[in-house]
């Protein structure tokens, strides 16, 4: 076998075997180098670069047998020798650079090389070393700031000792699973298998629908060695159907005969790795019939359509309706009404991180380790399609990297655990990006038509919208974008005459599902474009418009709920205000002085988004137990996707317990050993676990004054045989070691169960279905350029009230990364079933894309939620894109209705404006 010899980090090091083998792919499975990720296999990402004799290059693009001889360096080795990688793992933890975490080996390693040349760079010089590593977390502004501030000294003392007890909640501390993401130790879905693990490989469908017939495969099994199984639509169990709401569960693990979208998996192939990854599918036994799809939602919608789902008449999945007051009336007592219909297509999210993960059985149970945002939710679905119990289904969450929703839906779970389940051994599989972006579930595309009314004042009479979602093939989220959407399109004004309709509507296109703020960005486009419309035509400053119209905390909702408190939606657009003026009068200076080709304009946009679920039960329970050690354990099933509820639930039920942080162990998730604290989604975790781990960390301390039959106020120490509690000037001492366990090995405990107050809606959609809202408004300054089409947008300013900012520095993370995803939906981003199936062809911000973004923190503190906080995950993005397109607007005088701007769309709308003027100016010239 031929052999390649190198030095590997400082050490000589040989790889066996085919010198043609993806350098990245050899490091992680020869060498168990998991630090060096792989997201594309394209030298698109960046996640795998490495230095090769002292240069960055990805390491996907590079064969074994071209580092013969040559000097290879790591993450992992990096963190050992090299103290510039240290420095700036210290800065990236002090400045929250790291979120999920996938991208950043490569961003250090790249970094490092830029900082051993120059110890004291400028942002360009950053942004030139960084400029082929994509994060879709972070937006990129904290690693550009922790690089350039990876060269001064800190004094980390009281940093790494964290803050005084009881004075977590609002601390800027270090991520708690930080340090594993920044030295590469994290581990990631693809970053961990059994020995001996199999390896699964689907077959899909090439056709957007089509029936197909599986040929003879015992005899494929037989002609190729290595290949143990093939399974298909048979081999299932339990119930062959699954799906994350279970009324409208409609998808197959494998179908039996159709096919309904490009690249569904009808078969999936299990055997030894070498044997299943130099598998030509060429031979593989299935023949099709294409049939003709459902591209457009039109064609579905259109008498005489083919259904997707045989159930479900005229092809609509659900629909949605919220009214209030009488619409028309409305309208007819404005004085002002604008119109208009705008449309988004399918957006991907893009996660640096394919899906991944194993199964195996473990006697008559499986486990699945896996990347995914709701364990919970896996663990029943697996069970119902094994046909086993729940409880014999354990989900053990690894990192994840980068989900925004998607990973909220199954991927890979149902093929590996069938496989494990049918043949004993234990199954991985790993999405190449091409599957990620062909199979997974996007961003619905969205048709929105609104009209809108006002009196002379200003003040809002009435909206009235229709909006149809395209959901594709099977139901996956459809139904809650089609419930959230007429719940939140009012935006958050006072609308006192309201009629707002949805409807999901299936195509033989990828399913649509949940993409943070399952549908409000699409509806908030329309809404906020149009205030700007009618803002214009009252006469009325477009920012002084939304103020004028924002909700008040005892003005009713759209749902008839009057939210009472921690309504900050007027301080967020007033902390605007001065900025707006600065850069309406920037924009206008800088258009006096240059002409065409460029332009500048300012746009604004507010927001609210409700937290959790949608008028359903959504609770979190936490536990937290005290060991005899003086340790305190805090179960938190809550799955960290990026956005720090590791550490956000922590220091809250620090607080609430009144202990130092740093006294805190995380244990979970782990369906095993953490109880159920619902999906990570819908901007829930922060304000539904938050609120547990609150609830339990007070009665974990209620405990510990109990035992010490000290008063509420007491204070409590930890010492090195115990406790001692100081009450009143007398001090009691608890002696852990001595004090009786619980079963779970615990000598106290507190457990609580939060269920977010809410109620049904009517079938007027009149309720109240949340319990906390967040709100928000973003100023952009944009320029364009009129002779290329293209858009930059130069700054930014997010004001958001989170209620209470538990940790300001993931706060801002979270606004930062959300503002760059509403600036790729704004401006780049939108994805062609069976086309640009990578990242190369589909294009997410760089990190050239993003200017710094100001975030200003609100805390008008909610009644419900954990110290008075809010979410902020979905929120962050929302008013982006709606921005952006005002600014456009306010540059140039042309309306889009559809986004993505892209240059050829601008270029065009341009141009289209420009003949409009030349055919209204005639007359004039004639006379
Ligand atoms: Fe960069 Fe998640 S932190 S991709």
């Amino acid at each position: 076998m031929p052999t390649t010899e190198f030095t590997l980090n400082g050490n000589p090091a040989a790889i066996a075997g085919n010198k043609g083998t993806r350098l990245s792919k050899a490091l992680r499975d020869e060498l168990r180098l998991t630090g060096t990720k792989i997201g594309c296999d394209a030298g698109d990402c960046g996640a795998c670069t490495i230095l090769v004799d002292g240069a960055p290059v990805c390491g996907c693009l590079v064969a074994v047998g071209q580092i013969a001889g040559s000097r290879v360096e790591t993450i992992e080795g990096l963190s050992a020798s090299s103290t510039v990688t240290r420095r700036l793992q210290d800065a990236f933890l002090r400045h929250g650079a790291a979120q999920c975490g996938i991208c950043t080996p490569g961003m250090l390693v790249a970094a490092t090389h830029l900082l051993e040349r120059n110890a004291a760079p400028d942002e360009q010089k950053v942004l030139d070393a960084i400029g082929g590593v994509l994060c879709r977390c972070t937006g990129y502004r904290k690693i550009i700031a922790a690089i350039l501030d990876a060269g001064i000294e800190h004094d980390n003392a009281a940093a790494l000792d964290g803050p005084a007890a009881g004075q977590a909640v609002g601390a800027r501390i270090r991520r708690l699973d930080g340090q594993r993401k920044v030295d590469g130790s994290e581990i990631f879905g693809a970053d961990a298998a059994p020995e001996g693990c199999l390896l699964l490989r689907a077959v899909r469908s090439p056709h957007h629908r089509a029936r197909f017939r599986l040929g003879d495969l015992d005899a494929f099994v037989a002609k190729h060695p290595g290949i143990e199984r093939v399974l298909t639509a048979r081999d299932v169990p339990g119930v062959n159907c699954y799906g994350p709401i279970p009324p409208f569960a409609d998808q197959p693990v494998f179908p039996e005969r159709d096919a309904l979208f490009r690249g569904e998996a009808v078969a999936a192939i299990v055997g030894d790795p070498a044997a299943i990854e130099a598998l030509d599918l060429a031979d593989f036994p299935v023949e099709w019939e294409e049939l003709p799809p459902h591209f457009g939602m039109d064609e579905a919608l259109a008498d005489g359509a083919a259904l997707v789902q045989g159930n479900r008449p005229g092809n609509i999945l659900t629909g949605g309706r919220v009214a209030r007051g009488d619409a028309e009336t409305g309208m007819a007592q404005s004085a002002v009404v604008v119109e208009g219909t705008f449309e988004t297509g399918f957006v991907e999210h893009a996660y640096i991180e394919p899906e991944a993960g194993f199964a195996r059985r473990v006697g008559g149970r499986i486990e699945l380790q896996v990347s995914t945002q709701s364990p919970y939710m896996n663990r029943d679905d697996i069970a119902k399609i094994l046909g086993i119990v729940p409880e014999d289904v354990r989900i053990l969450p690894t990192a994840v990297g980068g989900g925004f929703g998607a990973k909220l839906d199954m991927s890979v779970q149902p093929f590996i655990a069938l496989a494990a389940w049918v043949t004993n051994r234990p199954v991985r599989m790993v999405y190449s990006r091409r599957e990620s972006i062909m199979v997974t579930t996007k961003r619905h595309p969205s048709r929105i038509a609104m009209r809108i009314g006002a009196a002379p004042d200003g003040k809002l009479q009435a909206i009235d919208m229709r909006a149809d979602f395209n959901t594709g093939a099977y139901s996956s989220w459809g139904p809650t974008v089609a419930n959230r959407v007429p719940v939140h399109a009012s935006g958050p004004y006072f609308v006192p005459h309201y009629r707002a309709v949805t409807r999901a509507i299936h195509t033989h296109l990828v399913p649509a599902g949940a993409f943070r703020g399952f549908g409000v960005p699409q509806a908030t486009l329309a809404q906020e474009q149009l205030f700007d419309m009618l803002a214009d035509k009252l006469g009325i400053d477009r920012l002084e418009f939304r103020i004028l119209n924002a909700l008040a905390p005892d003005q009713p909702t759209v749902t008839g709920q009057t939210i009472g408190a921690g309504v900050g939606i007027r301080a967020c657009l007033e902390a605007l205000r001065p900025r707006w003026k600065e850069a309406r009068e920037r924009a206008r200076d800088f258009n006096r002085r240059n002409g065409k080709p460029m332009r500048r304009g300012v746009g604004v946009a507010g927001m609210w988004y409700g937290c959790g679920n949608t008028s359903l039960a959504n609770p979190s329970t936490i536990l937290v137990g005290l060991t005899p050690e003086g340790r305190i354990a805090l179960h938190q099933g809550a799955v960290d996707i990026g956005q720090g509820s590791n550490t956000v639930i922590a220091q809250i039920c620090a607080d609430a317990i009144a202990v130092s942080i740093g006294r805190i162990d995380l244990i979970g998730p782990d369906t095993d050993l953490t109880a159920d604290c619902g999906k990570t989604s819908a901007s829930r975790q922060t304000f539904v676990t938050g609120k547990a781990a609150e609830l339990a960390g007070r009665e974990l301390r209620a405990a510990i004054l109990r035992a010490a039959n000290a008063g509420a106020d007491a204070e409590i120490r930890f010492t090195d045989d115990g406790v001692s509690v100081a009450d009143n000037g007398a001090t009691r001492a608890l002696h852990l070691a001595a004090m009786p366990r619980d079963a779970r090995g615990y000598v106290l405990a507190g457990e609580a169960t939060f269920n977010p107050p809410t109620s049904a809606l009517d079938e007027s959609g009149q309720g109240v279905p949340y319990a906390v809202y967040g709100f928000g408004a973003h100023l952009a300054e944009i320029e364009v350029d009129m002779e290329l089409g293209t858009i930059k947008l130069l700054h930014l300013v997010a004001a958001h009230d989170v209620g209470r900012a538990i940790n300001p520095t993931l706060v801002e993370g979270q606004i930062e990364g959300g503002a760059a995803q509403g600036l790729g939906l704004a401006l780049m981003e939108e994805f062609f079933p069976g086309r640009g199936e990578n990242l190369h062809d589909y294009l997410i911000p760089t990190a050239g894309d993003l200017p710094v973004v100001e975030s200003i923190l609100i805390e008008d503190a909610s009644p419900v939620g954990p110290f008075g906080a809010k979410g902020i995950g979905e929120q962050a993005m929302i008013p982006t894109a709606p921005a952006i397109m005002n600014a456009f607007y306010d540059a140039t005088g042309i309306r889009l209705h559809r986004v993505p701007a892209t240059p050829d769309r601008v270029r065009a709308a341009i141009l289209a404006a420009e003949t409009r003027d030349a055919v209204t100016r005639e007359p004039e010239r004639a006379s």
